[in-house]
């Protein structure tokens, strides 16, 4: 391997610390901040992160109100307990993990979370205000990638940056960060998605590709330039009977070949992932403040 790697558990630790702290002198100004967390029914993956959120809320001392929810709930119900989250003043933040069940809209759910409590970015107002540029709660994982750059020393300004996925969660928020005029942006960003004609085209002229289709083995070697960076927001589950568990996570990228020729790689797990739920925790702690008028 001769890419060094992005350790996105160590900056994780760095900055959870930061937050303890800071979550510590808010107690002392009688002030907890608290996050509502709601699942519905138990996929496997939504239940490690849900479990994760709140391990990780718990450690820095944010108050977090689970809320586990059988997968035939109605949405009715889900939007009453979203309205009673809404309401309350000891809730900072709110969390509706996805994807949701398919007989609930989520638009629908995610519209029902008041702006102010928005800490994953979701809402079409928080989206709108990032996009204009405007201070807003930026979605957790395009946030952990963007701070991953940048605390790496990525040089962002005129890099030429390519998304692999275009989804709401990851890539659309992304390349709006990436390209505002800003320090933090001033990117040159493309996104490829599955009609993307040549996907390799684009990635080998790339100096940051960023990987987040959701697929093992998206971006294999070949695909890249020498010393290129290459971060990897996917997590897959590969069947792996030489496992306790019988599966092991992999990302969207070949890491084994793909490492020999990048700069800078992160790592799965240890890279984006630990520093998604930092940023949860981020926009719960702003949140409170806010609301504290602090
Ligand atoms: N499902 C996958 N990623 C996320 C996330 O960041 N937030 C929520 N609420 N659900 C998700």
């Amino acid at each position: 391997m001769s890419a060094k790697l992005i350790d996105g558990k160590q900056i994780a630790i760095y900055l959870r610390a930061e937050l303890k702290a800071e979550v510590e002198k808010l107690k002392q100004k009688g002030i907890t901040p608290g996050l509502g967390v709601i699942l519905v029914g138990a996929d496997a993956a939504s239940v490690s992160y849900v479990t994760a959120k709140e391990k990780a809320c718990s450690e820095i001392g944010i108050y977090s109100d689970d809320n586990r929810l059988g997968a035939e709930t109605s949405e009715k119900d889900l939007l009453a307990l979203v309205d009673n989250m809404n309401r309350d003043p000891k809730i900072n933040g709110i969390l509706v993990q996805l994807p949701l069940p398919k007989h609930i809209d989520e638009q629908k759910v995610l519209l029902a979370i008041d702006p102010a409590k928005d800490v994953d970015g979701f809402h079409p107002v928080s989206v709108g205000k990032m996009v204009v540029g405007q201070k807003a709660f930026l979605p957790c994982t395009p946030h952990a990638v963007l701070q991953l750059l940048i605390r790496s020393g990525v040089k962002l300004e005129g890099a030429e940056v390519v998304i692999v996925g275009r989804s709401n969660i990851v890539g659309k928020p992304l390349a709006n960060m990436l390209i505002q005029k800003s320090p933090t942006g001033n990117a040159t960003v493309t996104i490829c998605h599955t009609k993307t004609k040549d996907v390799s085209a684009h990635t080998r002229k790339a100096d940051i590709v960023i990987a987040a289709a959701g697929r093992a083995n998206t971006i294999t070697a070949d695909m890249i330039k020498d010393d290129a960076v290459v971060i990897d927001v996917g997590i897959n589950r590969i069947d792996d009977a030489t496992k306790k568990r019988g599966y092991r996570l992999v990302g969207d990228v070949d890491f084994a070949e793909v490492s020999k020729k990048a700069g800078l790689i992160t790592p799965v797990p240890g890279g984006v992932g630990p520093m998604t739920i930092t940023m949860l925790l981020y926009n719960t702690v702003e949140s409170a403040k806010t609301a504290a008028g602090v």
